[in-house]
């Protein structure tokens, strides 16, 4: 059997530099994104991690011919797809896979897929992208776990969109950038992968404007070509290696982003008493000594980012003070605290609130990777802190978001090393239980 681990030597400063990769929610959307056109697409920045490789699978089942041309660089081809049903068990590994509703929907006229999986971070539903493509003229129906939605003719329309959703901005844009008309969404998600999204489009030959605001306009056009298009850096990735910097007395450098997109995080980092400091393309982060408690609220863009949540309450249970951590997207974000309570951590969670009380270090333990990627990314920022070892096994979901991980930190100075050997012999007490669950 394999059993993937990864085991941190805890409170050594990450010092150095780390390059962050592609945006994962921008390249599973981009990738579906390059279905739609007439012609193949060239996409380059694309992050080497599962989630990618899922959409991959995803296209091959389609009929879509795509290759590697260089290290993160795809060409997808779709002129040989052949299919519009998102295989279920494909389509229930990554959230993501929705997208190929919007895709196909707009290039074909119909599209299946099973109802979305992911993480286990809330209930999650679809129903502003069922509503938008109704509004477009789809016809859309749910039954024994899949949607389907079809249209003869789909047509411009007005949309507003009841909960700004960056799923459901980016999905509708798919699709109404080959409906005749001009389609409105209002309340749109002002993420900047939705303007990622966007660009690729419009270099496809779309026609959008307004990303990046919340409304976007969209008029149709007849056909999409392909395109190039290099995918912007990973907010995410940066911001889990920037709270790890600040938590372990750290001086790094994050290589390959855009400081703008992380201001949120570096303004809450620089309030916790961190100096950053942020140049063309890349961000320094220095901290010498103990941080003190800040209050975090997630928000949509230009908000705190809920995604960053979890690493950022593995460094506040290390702050000077009390931090109030308020999750305003979903209702279910904090796995990662019951973890870190057994390094230490003070922590009480009520529904969306958690209550950090700082203590002054955490222990290394052995800790089970959590049902939520980013949640799992907060066991690393708390093994990277902790004093002594910790132990994180069930690596999958950390997998689906996060590229060479424990070689980038290794590189930054961290004593990390991840075992996937199946023929590691595990003492019974080494597995968790639950920690094979995926
Ligand atoms: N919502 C609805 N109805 C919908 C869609 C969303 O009520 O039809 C609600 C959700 O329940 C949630 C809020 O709206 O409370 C925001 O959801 P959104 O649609 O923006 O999230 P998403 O598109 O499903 C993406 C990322 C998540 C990230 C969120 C918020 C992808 C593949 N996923 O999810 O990323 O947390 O936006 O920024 O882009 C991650 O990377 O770890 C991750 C979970």
């Amino acid at each position: 059997m394999r059993l993937s681990r990864l085991v941190i030597h805890g409170g050594r400063p990450l010092i150095g530099s780390i390059p962050v990769s592609g945006r994962k929610n921008s390249a599973v959307a981009v990738i579906p994104a390059a279905v739609m056109a007439t012609g193949p697409s060239t996409l380059a920045n694309i992050p080497d991690i599962a989630d990618v490789r899922t959409a991959l699978e995803i296209l091959q089942a389609l009929g879509v011919r795509w290759e590697w041309t260089a290290p993160h660089t795809l060409r997808i081809d779709p002129r040989p797809l052949r299919a519009e049903r998102v295989p279920a068990a494909l389509g229930k590994r990554m959230r993501a896979s929705y997208y190929l509703l919007g895709a196909l929907l707009g290039r074909t006229g119909e599209a299946v897929a099973p109802l979305p999986g992911g993480d286990d971070i809330g209930q999650r539903p679809i129903d502003q992208h069922l509503k938008g493509f109704a509004a477009l003229g789809a016809e859309v129906a749910v039954a024994r776990g899949d949607v389907r939605v079809a249209a003869t003719r789909l047509e411009g329309a007005r949309i507003y969109l009841d909960v700004v959703s960056v799923g459901a901005t980016i999905n509708l844009m798919l699709a109404a950038a080959l409906a005749p008309g001009v389609t409105v969404l209002e309340n749109a998600a002002r993420e900047p992968h939705v303007v990622d999204v966007a660009n690729f489009l419009n270099a496809m030959g779309g026609y959008v404007t307004g990303a990046g605001t919340d409304v976007i306009k969209i008029r149709g056009v007849e056909e999409l070509h392909g395109a190039e298009h290099a995918i912007i850096p990973d907010e995410i990735e940066a911001a889990t290696y920037m709270i790890a910097a600040a938590g372990t007395g750290g001086d790094l450098l994050l290589e390959n982003v855009v400081p703008q997109h992380l201001e949120p995080v570096t303004a809450k980092l620089r309030e916790a008493g961190c100096e950053v400091r942020e140049e063309d393309e890349t961000l320094r982060v220095r901290s010498t000594g103990r941080l003190r408690a800040v209050h975090v609220k997630t928000l949509p863009y230009p908000g705190f980012p809920t995604d960053a949540q979890p690493p950022m309450t593995a460094l506040l249970s290390v702050a000077e003070g009390t931090s109030v951590i308020t999750e305003t997207i979903w209702e279910n974000r904090f796995h990662h605290a019951a973890e870190l309570q057994r390094m230490g951590a003070r922590i009480r969670v009520e529904e969306r609130t958690a209550v950090v009380q700082g203590v002054e270090r955490l222990e290394g333990a052995d800790l089970r990777g959590v049902h939520d990627l980013r949640s799992s990314a907060a066991l690393v920022v708390g093994g990277l802190i902790a004093r002594g070892t910790t132990r994180i096994f069930g690596l999958e979901y950390l997998d689906r978001g996060y590229e060479a991980l424990a070689e980038k930190l290794a590189g930054a100075g961290a004593f990390v090393e991840r075992f996937d050997d199946d023929d590691v012999r595990l003492e019974p007490e080494d597995i968790l239980p639950g920690s094979l669950e995926g």
